[in-house]
C-alpha cells in the first residue's frame, strides 16, 4: 500500500507545480502571484477543497501527446471566504498560458454547476491567453459551454471576475458577463485582439496597457469595476465585496451587528452651498449616512457624475446611487445611465434595497449625446428603477429637474419613500431658462429686458425652486432637515423590510439595451 500512496502523493506534487518550477521563478519575476498561491490568499485558511487535480487534455495535435500538466491549466474547488461557501477557479499561466481547453473548459463548467445547483459564489482568477490555440474549435465550444453558464447563473449567484493577467479573446467575454470585474494594475490586460492584431487591421500602434490595461477599463471603457494597485489588494477587494451580497438570489444579504446610537448627522445641516451653482461632493454626504467606514465605491473613475457603490445602514447591505454634483454637475448622460443602470439590477436581482441621492440638473445636450443614443441609454436607467421590487428609497438634497426628476428612483416609478431637504428644486427646469423661455414675449418687450428676465426668475423661483409643490401632492413624502436623514433611513428601511413586490407574469422584459 505505500508504494500506492508514493505514487500518489509524487502526483499530486506533480499537479501543485503547474507547468514547472522553472515557470513559477517567471512568474513571480513579473511580480504575479501563481494560480495557487491566489487560491490560497482568498480562501480561509485550509478550507480550500480541490476539485479535478489530475485531469489532462486529450489532444494530441502539435506535440500536445508529449507533454501532459496535471489540472490542464486551472485550479478548481470550493472553500470558504469568512465562512460563507465560495466557488473557485484560477487559471495558471505556467501551463501554456493558462489557455482554455476542453479539459480545462470541463473543470470550469463543474464548478459553476456546483455552484448553481448549491446556491453559492462563483470566483473566477483570470489569467489566461484565451482559447488554446492547438486544440482549435474543441477550445471555442468550451469556451462557448462556460458563457452559456454564465448567463444561466446570472442573476441566480454573484459571479466576480479577477483579471490577474493577460486576458485575451475569448478569456475576456466570460468575465464580461459576470456581475463584477476587478484588474490589478500594471500587469493585467483585456482585449479581444491585442496590439498586433490591432497594428496589422488599423495600423494603429498601441501598448498593451493603453489598449486593455486596468486604468483604462477603469476610466475610459468601464469594463472593469475596480482597479487594484496589486494582486494581494485585488483578493482583499473580492472579499469585501463578497460581504454586501447573499450567496444566491433567494437569499438576504448578511448583516453586521449594529447598535443604536446618536444618529443625528449635524454636519449634513452644512453641506449645501449658498449658491445653488456651486458643487459639493455628495461622498461627503454618502459617508454622513452610512454606518462608519462602510461605503464601498464601485466604478470609482467611471463616469464620475454618478456615484455607485455598497454601504450598511444599521449594519444592513444597501447599494447607493447618487448624483454627483462635484463632477459635470451631477448631469445624465450615456455613461452614468448606463453605470447607474447595471448597478441598480445587481442590487435588484440579489435583494440589496436601494439608496438615491439626487441632485440633477437634467440629461446631458448636444449632438455627441444624441447621436450616440442618450436616448435609449438614458432609457436603460428608467427601465432598472422602475423594474426594481426592492426597498427603494430617494433623498432630493439639491436639484431634481426635469425628466431626470422622473428617472431618479421618483414616486411615480415606484420610490416607496422619497425625501427632500428644504434646498430642494424641483422644477422643469432651472428659472433662469424656464423664464427664458415662458415669459419671452414680456422680455423682449420690456424696457430693460435683462431686469424683467431676472424679474420673472425669481418669481419662477419662488414658486418652484423649493420641495413644497411636490410635497402638497405627496410626490415627497416629507421634507426634512439635513441631519435627520440618516436616522429617517434606518427607520424607513426598517419599515420597509419585509416589502412584496412582484413584476407582472412574463418571460422577460426588454430593456433598451
Ligand atoms: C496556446 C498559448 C496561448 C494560446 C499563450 N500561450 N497563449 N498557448 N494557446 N491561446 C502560450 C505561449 O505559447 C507560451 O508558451 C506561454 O503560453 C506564454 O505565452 P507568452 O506569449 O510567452 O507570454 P506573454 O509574452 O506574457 O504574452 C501573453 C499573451 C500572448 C498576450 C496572452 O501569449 C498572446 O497574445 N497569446 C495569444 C492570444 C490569443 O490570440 N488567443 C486566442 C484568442 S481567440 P511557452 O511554451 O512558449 O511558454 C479566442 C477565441 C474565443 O480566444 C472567442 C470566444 C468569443
Amino acid at each position: 500500500m505505500s508504494d500506492k500512496f508514493k505514487v500518489l502523493d509524487e502526483k499530486i506534487a506533480e499537479a501543485q507545480l503547474g507547468g514547472g518550477q522553472k515557470r513559477i521563478d517567471s512568474q513571480h519575476a513579473k511580480g504575479k502571484l501563481t494560480a495557487r498561491e491566489r487560491v490560497h490568499f482568498l480562501l480561509d485558511e485550509g478550507s480550500f477543497e480541490e476539485i479535478g487535480m489530475m485531469v489532462t487534455h486529450r489532444s494530441t495535435n502539435f506535440g500536445l501527446d508529449k507533454t501532459k500538466f496535471l489540472g490542464d491549466g486551472v485550479i478548481t474547488g470550493y472553500g470558504t471566504v469568512h465562512g460563507r461557501l465560495v466557488y473557485v477557479f484560477s487559471q495558471d499561466f505556467t501551463v501554456m498560458g493558462g489557455s482554455l481547453a476542453e479539459a480545462h473548459a470541463q473543470k470550469i463548467c463543474r464548478v459553476m454547476d456546483l455552484a448553481m445547483q448549491n446556491g453559492a459564489p462563483v470566483i473566477g482568477l483570470n489569467d489566461s491567453g484565451g482559447a488554446r490555440i492547438q486544440e482549435g474549435v474543441v477550445s471555442l465550444g468550451g469556451y462557448a459551454d462556460i458563457f452559456y453558464r454564465n448567463v444561466r447563473a446570472s442573476g441566480v449567484i454573484p459571479q466576480l471576475s479577477a483579471i490577474m493577467g493577460p486576458c485575451a479573446g475569448g478569456a475576456v467575454y466570460s468575465p464580461a458577463l459576470t456581475d463584477f470585474i476587478m484588474m490589478v494594475e500594471g500587469s493585467s490586460y483585456m482585449f479581444v485582439t491585442g496590439p498586433n492584431v490591432v497594428k496589422t487591421v488599423t495600423h494603429e500602434e498601441v501598448s498593451s496597457e493603453e489598449l486593455g490595461g486596468a486604468s483604462t477599463h477603469a476610466s475610459k471603457s468601464g469594463v472593469t469595476h475596480f482597479s487594484c494597485a496589486n494582486e494581494i489588494a485585488c483578493i482583499e477587494n473580492i472579499k469585501a465585496l463578497l460581504s454586501y451580497m447573499p450567496q444566491n438570489c433567494e437569499e438576504e444579504a448578511p448583516s453586521v451587528a449594529y447598535t443604536a446610537g446618536n444618529e443625528v448627522r449635524a454636519q449634513l445641516d452644512k453641506v449645501i452651498p449658498e449658491n445653488p451653482n456651486t458643487p459639493y461632493d455628495i461622498k461627503d454626504v454618502i459617508s454622513e449616512l452610512v454606518d462608519e467606514g462602510s461605503f464601498l465605491e464601485v466604478h470609482k473613475d467611471f463616469a464620475e457624475n454618478i456615484v455607485v457603490g455598497f454601504g450598511r445602514m444599521a449594519g444592513k447591505s444597501i447599494g447607493i446611487v447618487a448624483n454627483q454634483p462635484a463632477f459635470l454637475a451631477g448631469v445624465l448622460d450615456i455613461h452614468s445611465s448606463n453605470k447607474g443602470a447595471r448597478f441598480v439590477r445587481f442590487c435588484d436581482a440579489f435583494n440589496i434595497p436601494l439608496l438615491v441621492l439626487e441632485d440633477v440638473p437634467g440629461f446631458l445636450p448636444g449632438t455627441d449625446q444624441e447621436w450616440n443614443g442618450i436616448i435609449s441609454n438614458g432609457a436603460k436607467l428608467l427601465y432598472a428603477f422602475s423594474e426594481a421590487t426592492v426597498p427603494r428609497i430617494t433623498v432630493i438634497t439639491r436639484k431634481a429637474y426635469g425628466g431626470a426628476y422622473d428617472v431618479m428612483n421618483s414616486k411615480h416609478i415606484g420610490a416607496d419613500m422619497n425625501f427632500a431637504w428644504p434646498s430642494a428644486e424641483i422644477a422643469v427646469m432651472g428659472a433662469k431658462g424656464a423664464a427664458e423661455i415662458i415669459f419671452k414675449k414680456e422680455i423682449k418687450e420690456a424696457e430693460n429686458p435683462q431686469e424683467k428676465w431676472k424679474e420673472k426668475e425669481a418669481e419662477y423661483a419662488e414658486l418652484f425652486a423649493n420641495p413644497y409643490n411636490a410635497a402638497a401632492r405627496g410626490y415627497v413624502d416629507e421634507v426634512i432637515k439635513p441631519h435627520q436623514t440618516r436616522e429617517k433611513l434606518i427607520k424607513s428601511f426598517k419599515m420597509l423590510e419585509n416589502k412584496v413586490d412582484n413584476l407582472p407574469r412574463k418571460k422577460h422584459g426588454n430593456i433598451p439595451l
